[in-house]
């Protein structure tokens, strides 16, 4: 994701921070058994993938859509390990000239899958070239300019597009309508969280008890990506004030010193609650008006902040703006108004 670097230091940004990609890939779950929670999603996959191998087919185009850090790359190397094809990765905004994504597909093999992250941002040109690509496994290629330019037809291996995206509305319809499989990941529960936690630190070798990793859970926005990098930073509290074991009083303490709080909130989630209640009385506001309160980017409050906070139901969206709802006034210490905002609209 495009976001801007001041909130890439946050202990609760759901964006990979810098060094985190190499421990990433170490926690990654390889199987889709391995892959926790989304029962659904994995139950479909599992007979999507089954019947395209029984066929000897390539699996039909998937599209995953969620917030950052649920989990859409690990699934994209998940489906090309079950799928036996190689995995080959690129992302929208890289894709610049339809020359680029030329020489990827025509270096494709039979069976191989290839991901593109972020593939809302693909510039117009180069997604109008994959819709046949996608469709009937062919790129026109245009030689020459004018009344004699010619389309030649290219065939192209038998290949599956795994697109990823933190918003499906911004993706044209051509292109949404081409992806045989659509899935939405939901922030996970309190339970699969407290289970990835539970994997990680066995990978990790953390001395963690069942009780701190639950905590560490409820406090991860749903997101897997900060439970795994709350449960990193607790163990360091944990090996330099207790021996390196992390007990329930360890992980409070921790959590504590990192400023997240009971729900996951951090500092700028508690602003943008609070200058809701402050200057616009609750709301309705739009989210213009938000952004330039607390000096955020649209983009980072729309994919970054707002989808746990509406999923948490500090947050609603009414046609007229954003509200703060009575639970956000309570977990900020403040007396809901008589009437709630929600209620007028
Ligand atoms: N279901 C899961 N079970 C266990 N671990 C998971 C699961 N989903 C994600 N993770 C962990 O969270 C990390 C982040 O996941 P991933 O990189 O797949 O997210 P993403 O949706 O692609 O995020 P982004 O939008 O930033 O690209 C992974 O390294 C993995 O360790
Ligand atoms: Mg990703």
């Amino acid at each position: 994701m495009n976001i801007d670097n001041n909130i890439n230091d946050r202990v609760i940004a759901p964006v990979p921070l810098p060094e985190e990609r190499k421990i990433e890939n170490t926690l990654r779950p390889q199987t889709l058994d391995e892959f926790i929670g989304q029962e659904k999603l994995k139950e479909n996959l599992k007979i999507f993938i089954q019947a395209a191998k029984n066929r000897s087919e390539a699996l039909d185009h998937c599209l995953f859509y969620a917030p950052p850090g649920l989990g859409k790359t690990t699934l994209a190397h998940i489906i090309a390990r079950e799928m036996g094809g190689n995995m080959r990765s690129t992302s929208g905004p890289v894709l610049e000239r339809v020359g680029d994504l030329a020489a990827i597909l025509t270096n494709l093999a039979e069976g191989d899958i290839l991901f593109i992250d972020e593939i809302h941002r693909m510039n117009h040109l180069v997604e109008e070239s994959l819709y046949p690509a996608m469709e009937d496994y062919e790129l026109d290629i245009i030689i020459g300019q004018g009344p004699s330019a010619k389309t030649i037809k290219l065939p192209l291996p038998r290949f599956t597009l795994i697109g990823a995206t933190t918003r499906a509305g911004l993706l044209s319809s051509p292109l949404r309508e081409r992806f045989g499989i659509v899935n939405h990941l939901d922030f996970y529960t309190g339970g699969e969280l407290t289970s990835i936690v539970s994997r990680s630190s066995i990978l990790l070798k953390i001395d963690i008890s069942d009780e701190a990793a639950s905590e560490i859970a409820r406090r991860s926005r749903g997101t897997p990506r900060i439970a795994n990098r709350l449960l990193r930073r607790v163990r360091d509290f944990g090996e330099v004030k207790s021996a390196g074991k992390v007990a329930i009083e360890m992980a409070r303490y921790s959590l504590a010193a990192l400023e997240v709080d009971e729900s996951g909130l951090d500092a700028m989630d508690r602003r943008i609650l609070k200058v809701i209640i402050d200057k616009f009385s609750g709301g309705p506001v739009g989210i213009e008006t938000i952004a330039v309160a607390v000096s955020e980017e649209v983009d980072t409050i729309t994919d970054v902040y707002e989808p746990f906070l509406m999923q948490a139901g500090f947050l609603a969206r009414t046609p007229r703006g954003r509200v703060v709802t009575q639970h956000a006034y309570t977990h900020l210490g403040y007396t809901p108004p008589a009437k709630n905002q929600e209620e007028l609209f």
